[in-house]
């Protein structure tokens, strides 16, 4: 019987609360589909400075690399707003993004048919099945470029290499290739020099993928296309703080931040999975937190690292299932059960 070893980086805020309901749900689907889990936890984030001072410990790296995948809840909180920058909690995402090599970060944004009413956006301009699949380089850029301070002044780095670029636009059209072949690249070459040389390596790139249609748009025009009409797009292709806001928004679209999932990958079957939302301290320890994005990561997982692809589909379609009964607070609407993280948990086991 196939056995995976799964890190567990609970984190902070909610963080422990959703991933406690992603490994119910992937015991339950390992008994279904004949495989098992073994899990380790580590420290990551706001309880690693806690208990060693920063906020990603070397065991924990070792762990991560010594597994099969990783699964992640979420990191930060007030009461760490005082640390120096490069000791914050999420100076410990970007690092064990950064040790992991994970440069391609997979958000989806699905809209489940039960939830197109907790869209702000009009149902016509939705349609039926709105599926955009962002492609977020996750290694490079502002995030990780140089930056500084002085007495009067502060700066950060936006910084791309042709190789770095590369990658992420071969991730992006190979995606597109799986999908409707249309790819939208994101920059602002208008403005920034490093967008000019990531249009151009797109350009050079797309010659080795003549089935793909390839489009690109400036980012504040794309801000606004999302909202305006956004079953124009299929995958989008984009740097790491572009990505970063873009996947935000394209969340709500279909529904709520608490339904989406996001795969990290180095090109390698070792990936972090992670939901797109913070630690919500505000809500920490209520029990009320969504936790159905964490599942869906879950199930990318299991698409995406650990070849399994009949589970991952088994989940999502019992969280669409759950859906049309049970509803998280965030995502209440008069009618359904309202239901607290753990029964949510308990649902799409049920479901499966
Ligand atoms: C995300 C988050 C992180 C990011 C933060 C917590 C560092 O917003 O994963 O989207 O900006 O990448
Ligand atoms: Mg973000």
């Amino acid at each position: 019987m196939q056995n995976y070893k799964i890190t567990l980086l609970k984190g902070d805020g909610i963080g422990p609360e959703i991933v406690n309901q992603a490994v119910k749900v992937l015991d339950k689907a390992a008994e279904k589909f004949s495989f098992t889990v073994e899990y380790d936890e580590a420290l990551l984030g706001g309880c690693a400075i806690d208990a060693t001072g920063v906020p990603l410990p070397e065991e924990t790296v070792a762990k991560c690399k010594a597994s099969d995948s990783v699964i992640l809840g979420a990191v930060g909180g007030s009461k760490w707003d005082n640390q120096p920058g490069n000791n914050r909690p999420e100076a410990g995402l970007l690092g064990i993004r950064g040790a992991l090599g994970l440069f391609a970060n997979l958000r989806p944004s699905v809209i489940f048919g039960p939830l197109k009413s907790a869209s702000p956006i009009k149902d016509e301009i939705i349609g039926d099945n709105m599926d955009i699949m962002i492609v977020r380089e996750l290694t490079g850029g502002i995030y990780f470029g140089e930056r500084g301070r002085d007495d009067s002044s502060a700066w950060d780095t936006e910084k791309y290499s042709v190789a770095e670029v590369e990658r992420i636009a071969r991730v992006a059209f190979d995606m597109a290739m799986k999908r409707n072949k249309k790819l939208t690249s994101v920059d602002k070459a208008n403005v920034l020099e490093s967008s000019r040389l990531w249009r151009q390596t797109v350009i050079n790139v797309s010659k080795d993928y003549p089935e793909v249609e390839l489009n690109h748009m400036y980012v504040d025009n794309c801000a606004m296309q999302l909202v305006r009409n956004p079953k124009q797009f299929d995958v989008i292709v984009t740097s790491n703080i572009f990505g970063d806001i873009l996947s935000d928004e394209a969340s709500m679209i279909a529904g709520s931040i608490g339904m989406l999932a996001s795969a990290s990958l180095s090109g390698g079957k070792l990936g972090l999975y992670e939901p797109i939302h913070g630690s919500a301290p505000d809500i920490a320890g209520k029990g009320i937190a969504n936790p159905l994005a964490t599942i869906l990561s879950v199930a990318m997982m299991l698409r995406y690292s650990l070849a399994q692809p009949e589970a991952a589909q088994a989940i999502e379609a019992a969280v669409a299932k759950v859906l049309e009964t049970s509803r998280t607070p965030d995502i209440y609407e008069e009618g359904f059960n309202k239901v607290s993280c753990e029964e949510m948990g308990d649902l799409v086991c049920a479901q499966l």
